[in-house]
């Protein structure tokens, strides 16, 4: 209860001395919406993906979905996927923002087959 209203105030104000200084980098590992970067979508891509699908560029070696580097999706694929799912792959339209959405699909989309 504490953590989430703290992190509520981080994202409202951006003031994290508001949360009392130990959260211990807590706020370091949730994505910050509205804020697409390649920093962030591969961020995003790690906690939401990195499950299921290979991205060496992510250090991800998931077994579950295509291999990312194989593929070399375009963002609009990435997107429209990660948005509606298909197959054994979860929406994430709903849990991801637009915003992280648009940030994962161009960094997979930059990145895939990259290394
Ligand atoms: C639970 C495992 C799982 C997770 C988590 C997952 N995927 Fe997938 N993904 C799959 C599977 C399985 C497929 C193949 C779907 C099919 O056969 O239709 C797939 C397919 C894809 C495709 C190819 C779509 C196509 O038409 O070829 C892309 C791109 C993709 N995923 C990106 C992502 C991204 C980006 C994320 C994170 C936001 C993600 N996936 C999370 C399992 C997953």
């Amino acid at each position: 209860m504490k953590t989430r209203a703290c992190l509520a105030a981080v994202f409202a104000a951006l003031t994290l001395a508001a949360c009392g200084g130990d959260s211990e980098g807590e706020g370091e590992a949730t994505a910050t919406p509205g804020q697409p970067s390649a920093a962030n979508g591969q961020e995003l891509f790690t906690q939401n993906c990195a499950n299921c699908h290979t991205l060496a560029a992510a250090g991800a070696n998931g077994q579950v979905g295509p291999n990312l580097d194989d593929l070399r999706p375009g963002p609009d694929l990435v997107r429209t996927q990660t948005e509606n799912g298909g197959g054994a792959m979860p929406a994430f339209k709903g849990r991801l923002s637009p915003e992280q959405i648009q940030a994962i699909a161009d960094y997979v989309a930059e990145n895939a087959g990259a290394s």
